[in-house]
């Protein structure tokens, strides 16, 4: 079989994450970056064949078998609407868009072509998360009561930076906020029915620090705090009523977790072949060869469910990017 050939829109920090981690994915390779700035020596370290300067001409080529995006948030749309309009799959960087209203015609769009569309979440598919769900299904700790996490980190100074800057929808909720809803989500297979949030909201306009309590149709309880004021591990715990999993030093990107339950404790050490990018490239690739349009791990209602929930816990926080206040 050829080899799947990716392009990059956005060849920026993350994207090198993405073609480091792509090297260790041997059905696939990449093939094309579209860069408005150059992109010459991300090509060049990467040994990429085909550079273009505009966004069009990458999704144009009929060489590119997907597309990952990494721009900032506020393109995310654009870019995945340039894409399935031109029948390529997409892989897009998390969060998926802005809001929810960007969010659901791309979602139908990807429908009406019948065209792959899967968020980036890359979290789902690490080894330790394999093995924690196992747990979970086995009720090992039980029923969940509550979960409880945080992912902060500090010294983001640069304004125009898109951590702080609001015109690129910048702020911890849509960077890193993201990282415990999506994980929740995963765990308790459900959406919360209540929000209860506050923030801090810097000098630029856009939460610093953020802090949220929410309840789950089942009545599970689950908190989280994100900051770019202060440095977290990134821990998360889940207690259920037989014992708990802890998935600690970085949970977004986790290769340990430990099992406490029945008075033992159970650690797993699961590495990476690579970043850890590579097992949501292969997600990717496995269900566009198989010519799905979502990936069943990550769905378009996953996603969707999230920007919701963004939106109304940036209502509560009165949080809203210059470009949402326009009129019309
Ligand atoms: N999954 C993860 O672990 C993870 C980690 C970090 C970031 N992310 C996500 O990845 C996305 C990109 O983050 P990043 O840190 O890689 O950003 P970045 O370094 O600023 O790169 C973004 C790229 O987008 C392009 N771009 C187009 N218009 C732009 C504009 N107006 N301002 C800035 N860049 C523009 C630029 O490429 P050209 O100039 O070459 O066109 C740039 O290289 C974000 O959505 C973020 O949430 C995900």
């Amino acid at each position: 079989m050829d080899k799947f050939r990716w392009g990059i829109i956005g060849p920026g920090r993350i994207a090198r994450k993405f073609a480091t981690d792509l090297q260790v994915v041997p059905e696939a390779e990449l093939y094309a970056i579209a860069s408005r700035s150059g992109g010459q020596a991300f090509a060049n370290k990467f040994d990429v064949p085909v550079v273009y300067d505009q966004y069009q001409a990458l999704v144009a080529d009929s060489a590119v078998d997907a597309v990952y995006i990494a721009t900032p948030n506020i393109l995310h749309a654009d870019n995945i609407r340039l894409s399935l309009e031109a029948g390529k799959p997409v892989l897009v960087e998390k969060p998926f868009t802005v809001n929810a209203q960007e969010a659901a015609p791309l979602f139908e769009l990807a429908r009406q072509k019948g065209v792959f569309l899967m968020e980036a979440f890359w979290t789902r598919y690490l080894p330790v998360y394999q093995t924690v769900r196992t747990w979970l299904d086995s009720g090992a700790v039980g029923e969940v009561v509550v979960i409880h996490g945080n992912f902060c980190f500090a010294g983001k100074q640069d304004e125009q930076d898109r951590w702080l800057n609001p015109d690129l929808a910048g702020g911890t909720l849509l960077d890193i906020g993201i990282y415990p809803i999506a994980v929740y989500q995963w765990i308790l297979q459900q959406n919360p029915v209540k929000v209860q949030a506050s923030a801090t909201i810097g000098e630029t306009g856009v939460d610093t620090t953020f802090s949220v309590q929410m309840q789950y149709p089942g009545g599970a309880m689950a908190q989280f705090f994100t900051s770019f004021e202060i440095n977290s591990k990134g821990d998360m715990s889940i207690y259920g009523t037989n014992g708990a999993i802890h998935i600690n030093h970085g949970f977004h990107g986790a290769t340990m977790a430990t099992l406490a339950a029945n008075g033992k404790e159970t650690s797993i050490n699961e590495g990476f072949r690579s970043g850890g990018f590579e097992y949501q490239i292969e997600e990717a690739v496995d269900c566009i060869r198989k010519g799905l349009i979502e990936s069943p791990r990550m769905s378009h209602a996953d996603s969707l469910a999230n920007m919701q929930l963004m939106d109304a816990i940036r209502a509560q926080i009165g949080l809203k990017y210059p470009f949402e206040q326009r009129p019309g």
